[in-house]
């Protein structure tokens, strides 16, 4: 039996033993206590609240905006929906940047305030201190790195990274330095596939990929792109399972029309 349908929770011990036995691990994000629940119903392995938030659920351009408390928020919303599935929290930007200090405040508030498994942080040897101390608070860090778009200003715009020798030698630097302070796992964000094979075959921990090819161990994407929901959003690595976008006017076309024709409600639907 696959360690993936044995387990009746995931955690972090699941997710390696996934890797050691070649099953792939499945991620997607969620905001909120319904859409989790149905994610970890369908049986999702890691449920990600991602300050992709920002975007899909507040209309920012960016996942600069977004605060530590309106994620705490969305992840204690999605902790309720979620019974299977292994919770992993992003750390917002400018609530781990400054020290490592303040990095470990954040990461304690999210642990206890929300019931969350884990914690995602953007980059590699620039916060490897901060990293460093919240493991040793005991609390599981997923890294992330690639296009890590809380550096968008620095990066000035969200092509493919690490294309070039000098960055894909960097990256792969970052995720042996992440791996050796002790992260369970590290996203892997718009490389070149055979850049996100090399980092997946050399750690021991999983690499969750999102436009980081087949070879990685996992694969993430944002909840609303995968249904269809956001359309405004067409990368080459997204695939669309769904148009929830057309179902959802299509249904409330429907009911806009019944209200005005006096056909909603009927006699059955009334006290
Ligand atoms: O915030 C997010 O949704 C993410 C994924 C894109 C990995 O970090």
């Amino acid at each position: 039996m696959s360690v993936e349908t044995r387990v009746k929770r995931v955690t972090t011990h699941v997710l390696s033993e996934m890797k050691l036995k070649g099953e792939k691990i499945s991620m997607l994000t969620a905001y909120d206590y319904s859409m989790a629940k149905i994610i970890d119903h369908a049986g999702i392995d890691v449920v990600l609240v991602g300050d992709s938030a920002s975007n899909v659920m507040a209309g920012h351009e960016t996942t600069l905006p977004i605060t530590l408390d309106q994620m705490i928020y969305h992840a204690a919303s999605v902790v309720r929906g979620v019974q299977r599935a292994l919770v992993v929290v992003d750390l917002p930007f400018g609530s781990y940047q400054g020290n490592s200090k303040e990095a470990l405040s954040s990461a304690i508030r999210i642990m206890k305030e929300t019931s969350a498994d884990a914690v995602k942080m953007e980059g590699g040897t620039e916060i490897i201190e901060s990293v460093s101390r919240i493991l040793s608070a005991g609390i599981p860090v997923m890294g992330h790195l690639g296009l890590t778009p809380q550096s968008i200003h620095k990066f000035g715009t969200y092509v493919v990274r690490a294309r070039q020798e000098g960055e894909a030698s960097k990256l792969l630097d970052d995720a042996h330095l992440l791996e050796e302070a002790g992260c369970f796992a590290i996203v892997l964000e718009k490389i070149p596939a055979t850049l996100g094979e090399r980092v997946a075959r050399e750690l021991a921990i999983p690499l969750i990929g999102i436009g980081a090819g087949g070879g990685v161990d996992g694969q993430v994407l944002v909840v609303h792109d995968m249904l269809g929901i956001n359309q405004e959003f067409s990368p080459r690595f997204l695939r669309r399972y769904h148009n929830l976008f057309a179902e959802i006017s299509g249904a409330v076309g429907n009911y806009v029309q019944d209200v005005k024709s006096g056909n909603f409600p009927n006699e059955r639907e009334q006290y």
